[in-house]
């Protein structure tokens, strides 16, 4: 099929037609071991996943990228399976997770830090007396809306501990858990994807859930410890932008993976700004949000796009709603501004795997697989593969349907097919 679907330069077919490939499902995959549950994070990579396209398309002691690393999955599983990893994300709480997600820090140190450290979150030990931070105004106005007034000032006391602890890779991980709590300790509304409060919500002590927080990682810490024991691989993250990535990565690389930021799904910066306007010390968050790949916010650039299939998605969409449109061009302006960075620290015959899947805005279907094959093709990279994979969820149920063998809800079984996306692979010309 995909034969016929690829020449050289173009793709004569779509992606849809393929076939899924259930060996690439994952279902019922245990997603949450070692330090992968560190912290929460939209969109995360299926670890086996990751593993599976770090096994097959590189080597040991190699060094794979993964340029928008989230919460660093791709990253841990490198080091799991002995090669070293570089990530990159603009997302502060992406940016802390990562490291410590993949930088176990030495058990017995981590006990003693630890030791000390919780002491000082006990009233007998004055807890109740530590100043406060101050944040700017600004950011304290924001919190005060979204934190019940004591949860707010005891968040204060704590966070002013962690900043003073001198021990950088302690003072993340103290940082991640801090980041980790916002959402329980607030009016968040844990099950919605957009900021949304929660005025019936029962808020828990920050201090017990806090430390209840650190004790889980300080487990898995430990499990990473002893996986990494005899590993001499590495880890680098950067917060910075993909767009830019040659200017600040030095070291060459042989795989990238990746799966995107996606237009109009995910504002990042609203679904993580509690621990943003914490980690950052700011208020006004829309500088920050702009610079996010996929945001409607985002600045347009004006770019020649190199994939007909993304012409044509723009012209339809322009007839149905000229913002829509604005902002998916931005977005596929952004993603080739990003690829053609990355394809400057690829070593030649490297490997491009995306895990990417197609969306419908407005009636018109947004076919990312088809633009990203597109580009990287325009580059001179040769489409080697396409798998469509099943996307397992817990809140579809799914069958065969008898008739053509596809699989369908149970809820609709005539409507709705089994969600699914696709992993594209892309070699480099040497
Ligand atoms: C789908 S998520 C990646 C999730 C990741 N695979 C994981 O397992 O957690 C896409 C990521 O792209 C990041 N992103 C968006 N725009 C970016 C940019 N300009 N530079 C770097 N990262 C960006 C977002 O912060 C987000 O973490």
């Amino acid at each position: 099929m995909l034969e016929s679907a690829v020449n050289s330069k173009h793709l004569t077919a779509d992606f849809e037609s393929l076939d899924l490939d259930m060996s690439w499902a994952f279902e019922g995959a245990d997603t949450r071991y070692l330090t992968h549950d560190i912290h929460r994070y939209p969109a995360k990579f299926i670890p086996q996943l990751a593993r599976r396209i770090i096994l097959e398309h590189s080597k040991e002691g190699q060094v794979i990228m993964d340029p928008f690393c989230g919460s660093g999955t791709a990253l841990l599983e490198a080091r799991l399976v002995g090669r070293n990893a570089i990530g990159v994300d603009l997302n502060p709480v992406a940016y802390y997770v990562s490291k410590v997600k993949t930088n176990p820090i030495n058990p017995e140190k981590l006990k003693d830090m630890w030791d000390e450290f919780s002491q000082k979150l006990s009233p007998l030990f004055g807890f109740d007396k530590v100043e406060p931070y101050e944040l700017p105004k600004e950011a304290m106005e924001i919190l005060k809306e979204w934190i019940p007034e004591r949860q707010l000032l005891d968040m204060r006391r704590l966070f002013s501990l962690i900043i003073d602890v001198e021990d950088e890779e302690f003072r993340n991980f103290l940082l991640v858990a801090f980041s980790n709590i916002q959402k329980n300790c607030s009016w968040w509304l844990m099950k919605s994807v957009k900021p949304t409060r929660d005025f019936k919500k029962k808020v828990p002590d920050v201090v017990p859930t806090f430390i209840a927080q650190v004790k889980k990682m300080i487990e898995r810490n430990n499990q990473l410890w002893n996986s990494l024991k005899d590993s001499k691989t590495w880890v680098k993250v950067f917060m910075d932008d993909t767009r830019r990535l040659s200017s600040f990565i030095k070291e060459r690389v042989n795989l990238i993976l990746f799966s995107p930021p996606y237009v109009t799904s995910y504002e990042y910066v609203d679904v993580h700004k509690l621990s943003i306007i914490w980690l950052e010390q700011v208020g006004d968050l829309r500088h920050i949000k702009r610079k996010f790949i996929g945001s409607m916010s985002s600045k347009p650039k004006n770019v020649k796009i190199k994939s007909t299939t993304a012409i044509e998605i723009i012209k339809k969409l322009e007839k149905k709603d000229k913002r829509l449109s604005k902002a998916v061009r931005t977005y596929f302006e952004d993603m080739q501004i990003s690829f053609k960075e990355m394809d400057k620290v690829l070593e030649p015959n490297g490997v491009v795997a995306i895990v990417i899947g197609n969306t419908k805005l407005k009636g018109v279907e947004i076919k990312n697989a088809e633009v990203f094959a597109e580009m990287f093709m325009d580059m001179g990279y040769k489409l080697e593969n396409v798998i469509k994979r099943p996307i397992p969820s817990k809140n579809i149920p799914t069958v065969r349907d008898p008739k053509t063998g596809k699989f369908t809800s149970v809820k609709n079984h005539h409507v709705k097919v089994y969600p699914h996306e696709f992993i594209l692979f892309l070699r480099k010309e040497e």
